[in-house]
């Protein structure tokens, strides 16, 4: 074991303990500690610290995210391991409040996996024990023969279940989702960390929100979606979300979000954005539940946005990171939405 000292700019401190080959990022987060961090996938550079004293190994030289370690010693957190007895480490943030549901590894077996398009399907992993998440989070999971965890958000909210199911995107020249779209994984163990993320509807959320959602993001927004319905929120804060697609024939999930709408008794508002045509009359009229619109999702968003006076809602954004930046800009520079009022987890 590896003693990890790590302090904060505001000149707090905490400490643990990491095996020889385990991510400092997730002995930290596993241990209680709010480290920040984003993707945990080596993507974001979030989880950026710097080495006072040791030495650490790095896991992944060609790391994006290690694009903000410009100054020596920096070096991201979720890709990098001890390699001293003792190190000693500072983030440059403060550390952040550690939130339930615990963090820690498991272990499960994957199911089979349907496609829904070319680029989207899903598929469930059934856990060794129950599994409790906040609505919104996500797992990495981390196959045989795949170096490294993929980050795939859990489009269910059902606290104390050992089956949580996943939407991916194919990404042509990956490792983990090509092997899932051939069907490679079906009855295999997988490895699971988590759960991660904080764009999540909080215990103590009671007011409406925006949700705007692309690509497999749909998927922490359906867990959100369910969430809300259970505790009833919507009778009290009637929602919106804008599902970004970009063709009427690559559409996927719009049954479920019918009944997502029908299940809201009219409290969630649901409009899917197309952004390389119109949705004809045929199409909308298989899904009455609906609204259509023609636009990048971000730009439909910005109409659904309360007016002004109404109640600020909790801004969701979840999709590509194209998407997500467009959203942010729309939400910050446009319409002067607080940033405290927006979450969003930038993976993918
Ligand atoms: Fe480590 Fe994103 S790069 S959390």
């Amino acid at each position: 074991m590896i003693t990890v000292s790590v302090s904060d700019r505001a000149g707090a401190s905490a400490a643990y303990h990491v095996r020889p080959g385990e991510r400092l990022l997730h002995a930290g987060l596993a241990a209680g500690i709010g480290l920040p961090y984003e993707c945990a996938t080596g993507t974001c550079g979030s989880c950026k610290a710097t080495v006072l004293e040791g030495s650490v190994r790095t896991l992944w030289d060609e790391a994006p995210g290690r694009r903000v370690c410009r100054r020596p010693g920096e070096f991201l957190m979720c890709q990098a391991t001890g390699a001293n007895q003792a190190l000693a480490l500072a983030i440059p943030t403060a550390f952040r409040e550690a939130r339930a549901p615990a963090v820690q590894a498991r272990r499960g077996v994957a199911s089979a996996f349907h496609p829904l398009t070319g680029e989207i399907g899903c598929f469930s992993v059934v856990c060794d024990e129950p599994v409790d998440h906040l609505p919104g989070q996500f797992m990495l999971l981390s196959a045989p023969g795949v170096e490294g965890g993929r980050a795939y958000s859990m489009t269910g909210h059902a606290p104390g279940t050992r089956r949580l199911d996943f939407l991916v995107r194919l990404k042509p020249g990956g490792a983990l989702s090509p092997a899932l779209f051939a069907d490679r994984l079906a009855e295999h163990e997988v490895e699971l960390f988590g759960p991660l993320g904080r764009a999540v509807l909080r215990e103590e959320d009671d007011r409406p929100f925006l949700a705007i959602a692309g690509g497999s993001g749909l998927a922490g927004v359906l867990s959100i979606v369910e969430a809300a319905l259970a505790r009833g929120l919507f009778a009290r804060s009637p929602s919106r979300l804008v599902f970004g697609l970009r063709r009427m024939a690559g559409s996927y999930m719009l049954d479920r979000l019918s009944d997502a709408v029908r299940r809201s008794g009219a409290g969630l508002r649901l409009t899917v954005a197309f952004s390389d045509e119109e949705a004809d009359a045929g199409f909308r009229a298989n899904y009455p539940d609906l609204g259509f619109a023609h636009g990048l999702a971000h730009e439909v968003a910005r109409q659904e946005l309360m007016p002004p006076g109404g109640e600020v809602p909790i801004c969701f954004i979840a999709g590509p990171p194209a998407m997500v930046d467009a959203a942010m800009r729309m939400l910050v520079v446009e319409a002067r939405v607080s940033p405290t009022e927006i979450r969003y987890d930038r993976f993918g």
